[in-house]
């Protein structure tokens, strides 16, 4: 097979670790272009690329001269504010091209997105690795499989303490730190809303009718920074609009619910925490727990927890991919599921297949961030979710992002 030359734009910690990524599908994958406004980020991946045994792949600060490179595909990871730009340029140059994720404060920028597709036709792609997590895969797999019964809610979150990254911004250029300044959203929704879209057949079927938004105070920052003297001084005054806690509902027309949380500004465990309620059973990412109508469990307000950690048991629902995967490209990153994401990319970008996270889910999924932000500066009122795929979801047929097994189990 003929290696894809892909450009790299935006070259900070996610740019590093999919670099890592990309170099190890170096069958399907050339580095070609690296792109970044720090001439020293870009000369740090430029010799990671040449210890692979790569050739030295073109460099620039200007992201119009990597869409103009006559490249394969080009992956924008880049801080928030950009992508929509980026990928815009991309597509009307008739260039594949894959974001990375994040929300946007703009619903303007989901329509334009939605139009630029639909005029130019350009393959496009949203990186969103957790749908190609094991434990998001084999949720949905148990989903597709009958298991979980008629769904009627999921939930989701991305709990992760960002406080040193967030007050780092002012030494780093981390977007989070004016972010967290200037807006109050849900920012951050597709890692736990993008695999839950999925299971519910958004834009296939269903879509995102409308939701309420409501956020905390915001006071976790404020306290960290006064601890840290590395950032008390400097940004001790500093006024956070970000709520330390932020949660999301949203209503589905089959019916069904979907709870966000964010929470990044207060200490606490790192937790995606997906899960998905249906009328046979219940699955718990945090607790790492299937369980099933059908199975006997004691009576009591515990009984429950003779399930906890048990969905090993339910291996054989795991795609093909994550049951022949190495060690070496688990430790590629975020535990694997960044490797198995790019390996499919770059197979629909070689093979011509339509894209599994298509422009249609990046815009129902990055609109949230708008909604959410509008409807918290309105006394957490109700939106409407617009409807990006202007009726055709109510007939167009979208797969999973991986082939899933049909499983002939014993009825349990
Ligand atoms: N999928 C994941 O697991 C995951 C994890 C972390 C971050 N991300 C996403 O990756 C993206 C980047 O996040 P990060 O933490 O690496 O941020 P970062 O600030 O560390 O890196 C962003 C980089 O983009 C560069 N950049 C900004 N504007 C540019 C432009 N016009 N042209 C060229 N380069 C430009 C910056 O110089 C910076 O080096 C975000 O969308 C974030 O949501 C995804």
């Amino acid at each position: 097979m003929k290696k894809l030359k892909v450009g790299l734009i935006g070259l900070g910690q996610r740019g590093r670790g999919l670099l890592n990524n990309i170099l190890h599908n170096s069958d399907q994958a050339e580095m070609a272009a690296l792109c970044d406004l720090f001439p020293e980020r870009i000369q740090a991946a430029v010799e990671k690329v040449e210890k692979s045994g790569q050739p030295t792949p073109m460099q620039t600060s200007d992201y119009m001269e990597v869409v103009n490179a006559g490249l394969d595909a080009i992956i924008v990871a880049t801080s928030w504010d950009m992508h929509v730009a980026v990928c815009l340029a991309a597509m009307k140059a008739g260039v594949t091209v894959a974001i990375e994720v994040g929300g946007t404060h703009n619903i303007q920028d989901c329509w334009k997105l939605v139009d630029c597709y639909e005029e130019t036709g350009t393959p496009f792609m949203f990186l969103e690795n957790c749908c190609y997590n094991d434990d998001e895969l084999l949720v949905t797999s148990l989903v597709r499989n009958g298991m979980l019964g008629n769904i009627s809610y999921c939930q989701g979150s991305y709990c992760h303490d960002l406080r040193y990254e967030i007050a780092g911004g002012i030494d780093t250029h981390h977007y989070r730190l004016e972010e967290y300044k200037k807006h109050n959203c849900e920012n951050y929704p597709t890692h736990e809303l993008g695999p839950i879209a999925k299971i519910l057949h958004i834009n296939s079927g269903n879509r995102f009718t409308k939701l309420v938004s409501m956020s905390s105070k915001a006071q976790g920052m404020h306290e960290y920074i006064l601890k840290q003297p590395k950032y008390a001084d400097r940004l001790g005054d500093v006024t956070f609009a970000q709520g330390d806690v932020t949660t999301t509902m949203i209503e589905c027309e089959n019916g069904e619910t979907i709870l966000l949380k964010l929470d990044t500004t207060l200490p606490r465990l790192y937790e995606r925490g997906v899960t998905v309620s249906g009328t046979k059973g219940f699955y718990c990412q945090t607790t790492r727990s299937v369980i099933l109508d059908s199975k006997e469990y004691d009576e009591g307000l515990h009984g429950y927890e003779k399930a906890f950690g048990n969905q090993d048991e339910y291996k054989e629902y795991l795609p093909e991919e994550w049951r022949v995967i190495t060690q070496e490209q688990i430790d590629a990153g975020h535990g694997g599921m960044d490797y198995v994401m790019l390996k499919e990319f770059f197979r629909c970008v070689a093979e011509k297949r339509p894209m599994p996270i298509d422009i249609y889910d990046a815009a129902a999924w990055m609109s949230v961030t708008a909604l959410s932000e509008t409807s918290i500066a309105n006394g957490s009122v109700p939106v409407e979710c617009p409807d990006f795929t202007r009726g055709k979801y109510k007939t167009r047929k979208t797969v999973d992002v991986l082939t899933l097994p049909v499983v002939q189990r014993e009825k349990e």
